[in-house]
C-alpha cells in the first residue's frame, strides 16, 4: 500500500506545487512507483510533467472526487519519467468545493481514490490548493503524513500554524492518521539576515520535524517552472536540484524505514536519483574528480552568468559598472577642462 503525503500550507506561493512535483520526480528517479495527484485547479503540476489537463474522456482528479467509487488505476497517466504517473487536474476543480458542499461524505472523497491507486504505487503525493477548504481537508484525511513547505516569511509561518492546529483538531476527531508532520524550508535566502533568523527559529521550534535540506531561493527553479519542466531536467547542477533530491531522500527514508535517516543513508539514495537522471538526458551530475579547482571556479562563474544566483548580486555588479563609467567620463571631462585652461 502506498505511502501518501499531502503537500499543504494554506498560503499560496510558498512552493507547494514545486515541492510536490520535485519530491514526486525524485522518488521516481530513486526507483519508486509514484503517483502525483494534482488537486489544484491551476493544474501546474500536471502541465509541468508534460500531461494535458483532464477532460471528460481522460478523467483526472476532479471526476475522481465526484465519482470516487468508479476510479480506475488507468485514470493515472504515465509521464516521460519512468515510474511517475499523474492524476491530472483541470479548471473544473475550482468549483468542486461547492459541488461537494451538500454531500455528507464530502471530507472523505479522496480516501477511496487513494485506496484504489495505492495498490499500484509506492508513494502518492497530493498537491493541495492554497486554502484549508474541503479539498485540503480531504487530502489531510486521506494522507499518511503531511509535508509543509515554508519559506522563512511571517505569512507562511502563520499558514503553517493554522494548518498544524487543523491537523490537531482532525486528529482529536479521529479523522486523520497524521502524527508528526515534516516541514521543508523553501525559498531560503542565506544572504538575508532576517530570513536566516526566521529559518533558524523554525528549526528551533519544530526540531526534527524540519527536514535537513533547505531549498534555496533559486532563479533556476523559476526558469524551470517557466519552461514547465522539473529543475532536475533543465538545471540538474543547480543547488535547488541537489536540495530537492536530499529532501526527498530524507522523507523516503523517514517513512520507509520508520526512523530518521542518517546523513550516510541519504547519500546512496541521492546517487540513485542522479543515476536515474542520466537516461533522461541529464548531463553528468557528479563533479568529475579529475576536474581541477580552476575549472570548477569557472563553471561556478558561468552558472552565475546564466542567472542561478541572487539577483541582488547581479544588480550590484551592474551598479558598479555604471559607477565606473560615470567616474571615467567625469575624469575625462576634468582633464579636457584642465587642458583647455592651460591653453
Ligand atoms: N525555490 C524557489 N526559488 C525560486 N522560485 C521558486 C522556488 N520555489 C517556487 N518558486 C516559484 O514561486 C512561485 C510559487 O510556487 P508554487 O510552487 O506554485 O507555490 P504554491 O503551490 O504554494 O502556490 C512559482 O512561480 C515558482 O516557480
Ligand atoms: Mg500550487
Amino acid at each position: 500500500m502506498a505511502i501518501t503525503v499531502a503537500v499543504s500550507n494554506q498560503k499560496g506561493g510558498v512552493g507547494k506545487t514545486t515541492t510536490a512535483l520535485h519530491l514526486a520526480v525524485a522518488a521516481a528517479l530513486a526507483g519508486r512507483r509514484v503517483l502525483l495527484i494534482d488537486l489544484d485547479s491551476q493544474a501546474n503540476a500536471t502541465t509541468a510533467l508534460g500531461v494535458e489537463e483532464a477532460t471528460i474522456d481522460r478523467p483526472g482528479s476532479y471526476l475522481a472526487l465526484l465519482n470516487s467509487e468508479q476510479v480506475r488505476p488507468d485514470w493515472a497517466r504515465a509521464t516521460d519519467i519512468p515510474g511517475l504517473s499523474v492524476l491530472a487536474s483541470s479548471l473544473e476543480m475550482a468549483g468542486i468545493e461547492l459541488e461537494l458542499a451538500e454531500q455528507s461524505d464530502r471530507l472523505r472523497r479522496l480516501r477511496p481514490v487513494i485506496a484504489t491507486m495505492g495498490e499500484t504505487f509506492d508513494w502518492i503525493f497530493l498537491d493541495c490548493p492554497p486554502s484549508l477548504g474541503i479539498l485540503s481537508v480531504n487530502a489531510l484525511v486521506a494522507a499518511d503524513t503531511v509535508l509543509i513547505p515554508v519559506p522563512p516569511e511571517q505569512f507562511a509561518l502563520d499558514g503553517m500554524e493554522r494548518l498544524t492546529s487543523t491537523i490537531t483538531r482532525l486528529n482529536e476527531g479521529g479523522q486523520t492518521r497524521i502524527t508528526t508532520p515534516s516541514i521543508l524550508i523553501t525559498m531560503a535566502q542565506s544572504w538575508s539576515p532576517e530570513k536566516l533568523k526566521r529559518a533558524n527559529r523554525i528549526r528551533q521550534t519544530h526540531g526534527e520535524e524540519v527536514l535537513t535540506a533547505e531549498i534555496p531561493h533559486s532563479n533556476a527553479v523559476g526558469q524551470a517552472s517557466g519552461e514547465r519542466r522539473p529543475v532536475f531536467m533543465s538545471r540538474p547542477k543547480a543547488d535547488a536540484s541537489d536540495a530537492y533530491m536530499r529532501a526527498a531522500a530524507q522523507l523516503i527514508l523517514r517513512h520507509e524505514t520508520g526512523s530518521d535517516a542518517q546523513p550516510e543513508d541519504i547519500e546512496p539514495l541521492v546517487e540513485q536519483m542522479r543515476a536515474g537522471l542520466q537516461p533522461l538526458g541529464g548531463p553528468q551530475t557528479r563533479p568529475d574528480p579529475s576536474e581541477d579547482l580552476h575549472h570548477r571556479r569557472r563553471r561556478r562563474h558561468r552558472r552565475h552568468d546564466h542567472g542561478d544566483g541572487p539577483r541582488i548580486y547581479r544588480s550590484r555588479r551592474r551598479l558598479r559598472h555604471a559607477a565606473g563609467t560615470v567616474v571615467l567620463i567625469i575624469g575625462a571631462l576634468l582633464i579636457t577642462f584642465m587642458l583647455l585652461g592651460a591653453l
